[in-house]
């Protein structure tokens, strides 16, 4: 699997045979001006939730490449009101798409549409596929919900956690998310797109390294292969 970086909470999850985008903001994104969002062509672009910096090119993207969007109903039919090809989920169902499983998992934050419609639950996502199971977790709270998740979907090969404090976890928060999930391989988001999100780098690194686990802190652009 290979994991691409598109600034704030933005990636691409690359196999042999499909590319899932996940909360694309890179337009609106100034951090993000080097990529070229005319050249990402997701089959499914998976939605956490209602928020501008996480669908605020959702739609332009879905349109280029003909892709499906993954969200909870209420975003679901927002966007097939615009003619885009939608599969709506809800917190705790999953649904086995041909590429593998995904279920829809709790979120503690907010969520409404960019016109104020109402945006439905927040959530996140766990994925699993022939080549692993991993687990992105939207715009989220640390929240004892999480402990379910390795009781129904474990062996998480890599979790995406939001880092950044203020409007989601911080990073002594992602820390015991990671403990809850069982996962030692977690990859941070939602950090340094706005001012009151900055991330200490070199300290988040330091208090996972302290408890014997791995986060990766990725630059815009970069790919991981897990
Ligand atoms: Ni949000
Ligand atoms: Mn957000």
């Amino acid at each position: 699997m290979k994991l691409t970086y598109y600034g704030h909470s933005c990636f691409l999850l690359e196999t042999s045979d499909c590319s899932l985008l996940f909360d694309p903001m890179i337009s609106a994104n100034e951090l993000a001006a080097d990529i070229d969002i005319t050249a990402i062509k997701p089959d499914y672009i998976l939605l956490s939730h209602g928020h501008f910096d996480h669908l605020h090119d959702a739609e332009s993207i879905a349109k280029q490449a003909g892709s499906t969007i993954i969200a909870n109903y209420e975003i679901a039919e927002w966007y097939k009101a615009k003619g885009i090809n939608v599969h709506h989920m809800n917190i705790g169902g999953k649904w086995k798409f041909s590429f593998g499983t995904v279920k829809m998992v709790n979120a503690v934050h907010s969520s409404v549409l960019p016109d104020g419609t109402y945006g439905g639950a927040p959530g996140g996502f766990v994925v699993s596929m022939t080549e692993g199971t991993f687990y992105f977790a939207g715009d989220t709270a640390l929240t004892i919900d999480m402990q379910l998740i390795p009781m129904t979907c474990p062996d998480l090969k890599f979790a995406i956690l939001p880092v950044g404090d203020d409007l989601t976890m911080g990073v002594d928060d992602a820390l015991k998310a990671a403990e809850m999930i069982k996962c030692s391989e977690i990859v941070a988001c939602h950090f340094d797109t706005f001012g009151y999100i900055k991330l200490d780098h070199d300290g988040c690194k330091q208090t996972f390294a302290a408890s014997g686990r791995n986060i990766q802190i990725p630059v815009i652009g970069q790919s991981i292969i897990f």
